[in-house]
C-alpha cells in the first residue's frame, strides 16, 4: 500500500489502485466502488462491521478509547454544560447556536408539539395492550399522510419544517401512546414547559389534580436524550438512510428506524435489561446468570454488555452510572436494590475472563432502565425513550443523506449460495 492507493492484486495478477480517503480523525478508508468492474469481486462483510457506508461530519466514535463526540464537541462536555434542545440544534445545523438562535428553536419546537386531532384517532384502533413501540411506528408513519404533499426533500424549508415537526411531536405521540396502555385520557402539551419537562407532564399529569414536574426527573431525562441523540451508523440511523435513499417520504424512513430500533441487539435491550435483573433477582444468583452468558449452546446473553464499536467502556454508560446515583437518592429508593444489583453484575462480569477476553463492556443501557424505571416509566416504554432521544439523530442523518451531492439510493450485492440455473419441473413430476 503506498500513501494514498491501496494496491490490490487479483488471482490472475491484475493489479487495482484504490484510492485511500482520509477523514478528519479516526482511521482510513479504501474506496472499493471500482473493484467489481475491475476485478470482478464484491466485498463480503456480513453486518457491516468493516463498511463505511458514507461520508458523515456530524458524529466521531472511537471505539478502543471510549470517545464519542457530537459535530467534534465530546459528550461528556454537552452532557454536563448543554441541554437536549442545544444538542439538537447543533447536530441539526452543525454548530452550536447562539443565545437567539437557541431562543428561536426552543420556541420553534414548542410550537410544533400538538397533534393534528385527526391523528390521535388512530390510538383508537389499537388494543389497550399494543406494545407502545409498534403505536409509535405505525403513527409516526402515519405522518406521511399528513404531510405528504407538503414534504419536498429538495426544498431546504420543507425539509427544516420535517425535522422541527418530528422533533416536537414525537414525544405527544410516545405519551399519546402510554396512556392508551393505562386507560387515562391523552393528555394535550405544555408550551411552556421545556421539552423533558412537557414529556413528564404528558405522561404522568391528569385532568384530576395538579401535577408538580421534579427538576431532577427532568434534568436525568434531558441528559439521557443528549447521551442517545446519536450514534453514527448504528443500525436504525442506517435503516432510516436506506428507507430514505430511495427517495421515500421522511416520516416513513423515520417509522423504519423505530422498528429497526425495538431489537433487543438495539434500542430493546435497555427493557431486556430490566427484565433480565427481574429475573436474576438475587446476588447470589449473578454466577448462575454469569455461567449461561457464557454458554455458547444457551442463548441466554448479559443484556446490556457489549457493543459493536465500544471495545473499553462505553462514555455513555459512565456518565449513566453518576446520574443513577443522583436519581435514586432523591426519587427511587426502592429501586437502589435493583441498582446494586447491576453494579454487582458489572463487577463480576467485569473480572470474568470471558467477558475481559472479548472486550465486553456494559453499554449505555446497562443503567438507563434503572433511572427510567426510578422515574415511574414503565418497562414497555424504556425504547420509546430511546427513540425519542434518538430522533434528532435520525433527523439529522436523513438531511445529511438527501443532500448528498454523491448521493445514490443504498443497494448492496451479495454472495449468491443458493441452486445455479435449472429447469422448471412440471408439477406431477416432482
Ligand atoms: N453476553 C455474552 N456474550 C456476548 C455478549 C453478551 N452480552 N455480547 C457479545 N458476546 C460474545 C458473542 O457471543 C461473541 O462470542 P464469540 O466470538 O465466541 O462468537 C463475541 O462476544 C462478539 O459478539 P458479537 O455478537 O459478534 O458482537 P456484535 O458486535 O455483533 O454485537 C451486540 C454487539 C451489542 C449486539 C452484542 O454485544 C449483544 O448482543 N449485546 C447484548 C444486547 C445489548 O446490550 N445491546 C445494546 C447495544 S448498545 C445500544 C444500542 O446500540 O442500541
Amino acid at each position: 500500500m503506498t500513501k494514498d492507493v491501496f494496491q490490490l492484486t487479483g488471482p490472475d495478477g491484475t493489479t487495482s489502485e484504490l484510492p485511500v480517503r482520509k477523514g478528519t480523525i479516526g482511521p482510513d478508508v479504501v474506496e472499493i466502488s471500482k473493484l467489481y468492474r475491475e476485478q470482478g469481486v464484491f466485498t463480503y462483510d456480513p453486518g457491516y462491521g468493516a463498511t463505511g457506508s458514507c461520508e458523515s461530519d456530524i458524529t466521531y466514535i472511537d471505539g478502543e478509547k471510549g470517545i464519542l463526540m457530537y459535530r467534534g464537541y465530546p459528550v461528556e462536555q454537552l452532557a454536563a454544560k448543554s441541554s437536549f434542545i442545544e444538542v439538537s440544534y447543533l447536530l441539526l445545523n452543525g454548530e452550536l447556536p447562539t443565545a437567539s438562535e437557541l431562543e428561536e428553536f426552543d420556541s420553534t419546537i414548542r410550537r410544533h408539539t400538538m397533534l393534528n386531532e385527526g391523528m390521535l384517532n388512530f390510538f383508537k384502533g389499537f388494543r389497550y395492550d399494543a406494545h407502545p413501540m409498534a403505536m409509535l411506528s405505525a403513527v409516526v408513519g402515519s405522518m406521511s399522510a399528513y404531510y405528504h404533499n407538503a414534504m419536498d426533500a429538495s426544498n431546504p424549508e420543507h425539509r427544516s419544517i420535517f425535522s422541527h415537526r418530528i422533533l416536537a411531536k414525537l414525544p405527544t405521540i410516545a405519551a399519546a401512546a402510554y396512556k392508551l396502555n393505562i386507560g387515562q385520557p391523552f393528555m394535550y402539551p405544555r408550551n411552556d414547559l421545556n421539552y423533558s419537562e412537557n414529556l413528564l407532564q404528558m405522561l404522568f399529569s391528569v385532568p384530576a389534580e395538579p401535577y408538580e414536574i421534579d427538576p431532577v426527573a427532568a434534568e436525568a431525562l434531558d441528559l439521557l436524550f443528549i447521551l442517545h441523540a446519536d450514534h453514527e451508523q448504528n443500525c436504525s440511523t442506517s435503516t432510516v438512510r436506506m428507507a430514505g435513499s430511495s427517495g421515500a417520504n421522511p416520516y416513513s424512513a423515520i417509522a423504519a428506524g423505530i422498528s429497526a430500533l425495538w431489537g433487543p441487539a438495539h434500542g430493546g435491550a435497555n427493557e431486556a435489561v430490566l427484565n433480565m435483573l427481574t429475573e436474576i433477582g438475587d446476588a447470589k444468583n449473578i454466577s448462575k446468570y454469569v455461567d449461561k452468558a457464557k454458554d455458547k449452546n444457551d442463548p441466554f446473553r448479559l443484556m446490556g454488555f457489549g457493543h459493536r464499536v465500544y471495545k473499553n467502556f462505553d462514555p455513555r454508560a459512565t456518565i449513566i452510572r453518576e446520574m443513577c446515583h443522583k436519581v435514586l437518592a432523591q426519587l427511587g429508593r426502592q429501586d437502589t436494590p435493583m441498582f446494586d444489583l447491576a453494579l454487582q453484575l458489572e463487577e463480576v462480569a467485569l473480572k470474568d475472563e470471558y467477558f475481559v477476553e472479548k472486550n465486553l463492556y456494559p453499554n449505555v443501557d446497562f443503567y438507563s432502565g434503572i433511572i427510567y424505571r426510578a422515574l415511574g416509566i414503565p418497562t414497555s416504554m424504556f425504547t420509546v425513550m430511546f427513540a425519542i432521544g434518538r430522533c434528532v439523530g435520525w433527523t439529522a442523518h436523513w438531511r445529511e443523506m438527501i443532500t448528498d451531492p454523491n448521493g445514490r439510493i443504498s443497494r448492496p450485492r451479495q454472495l449468491y449460495t443458493g441452486p445455479a440455473a435449472r429447469d422448471y419441473v412440471a408439477i406431477d413430476k416432482r
